[in-house]
């Protein structure tokens, strides 16, 4: 998969794909990511890419010519199956919007910043809007972080056990359970007996349970009305 990002502080997103999960999709030729300085397409010599806003008001609007150009030179060479602008009045992220990126094979995702873009290039070229929760950023640039990591780990050959990702939270609308490791006890604390028993059949309904009461007790609007 090739997810290209256009933004104005590139340098926002040097650190985040190059650890870790992401880091080994980009190893195994999995997943590429491009970040795209707008500047480079900026309108003139001071480097102008954002304007005041028409009817006033404060703060800059990013302008329709440096990202149109950079949309359309970008497009020369890739075919983008969506162009997904990351806003705070897009449709709330999920995983099930996470599962149906990482199917694509290219993504462009386009950046805010100040009070947003020309709203010519919303209706023209995004096909996508996407806000990661109820709250403002600074810029897109993290949201686009966490797009990239939330489908990058869905790749196939991503993840070294393929199951694991079956059984996050939200695939199934149910939290995870709760999860433990050695030492069996711990300054009193015990594991629970289940999760010894070795009984494969018993730990997948005791887990199933435990996602089932986590989810009624913190979220119980993922859950359809009759609890599943
Ligand atoms: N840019 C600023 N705030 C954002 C949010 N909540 N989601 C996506 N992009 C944003």
């Amino acid at each position: 998969m090739n997810i290209h990002i256009i933004s104005v502080v590139p340098e926002l997103l040097e650190s985040p794909f190059n650890h870790s999960i992401l880091k080994r999709a980009k190893e195994r030729g999995l997943l590429n990511v491009v970040v795209h300085n707008l500047r480079k397409w900026s309108i003139n010599k001071h480097n102008q890419i954002d304007d005041y806003q028409y009817g006033g008001g404060a703060g800059m609007v990013i302008m329709c010519e440096p990202l149109v150009n950079a949309i359309e030179e970008l497009q020369k060479d890739t075919k983008f199956d969506e162009i997904i602008y990351v806003t705070p009045d897009g449709e709330t992220y999920n995983q099930q919007i996470t599962n149906q990126l990482s199917l694509k094979d290219n993504i462009l995702i386009i950046c805010g910043h100040y009070k947003g873009i020309d709203q010519r290039i919303r209706d023209h070229y995004v096909t996508k809007e996407i806000s990661i929760g109820d709250y403002v950023l600074s810029g897109g640039e993290l949201a686009a972080a966490i797009l990239v990591d939330s489908i990058g780990r869905l790749i196939p050959g991503v993840l070294n056990d393929e199951t694991s990702a079956l059984t996050d939270s939200f695939q199934d609308n149910l939290l995870a359970p709760p999860v433990y490791t050695r030492p069996a006890e711990f300054k009193g604390w015990k594991v629970p007996d289940i999760l010894l028993t070795g009984d494969p059949k018993k730990v997948e309904d005791w887990r199933y349970e435990q996602s089932l009461e986590r989810t009624k007790t913190r979220r119980p609007d993922l859950l359809d009305d009759d609890g599943i």
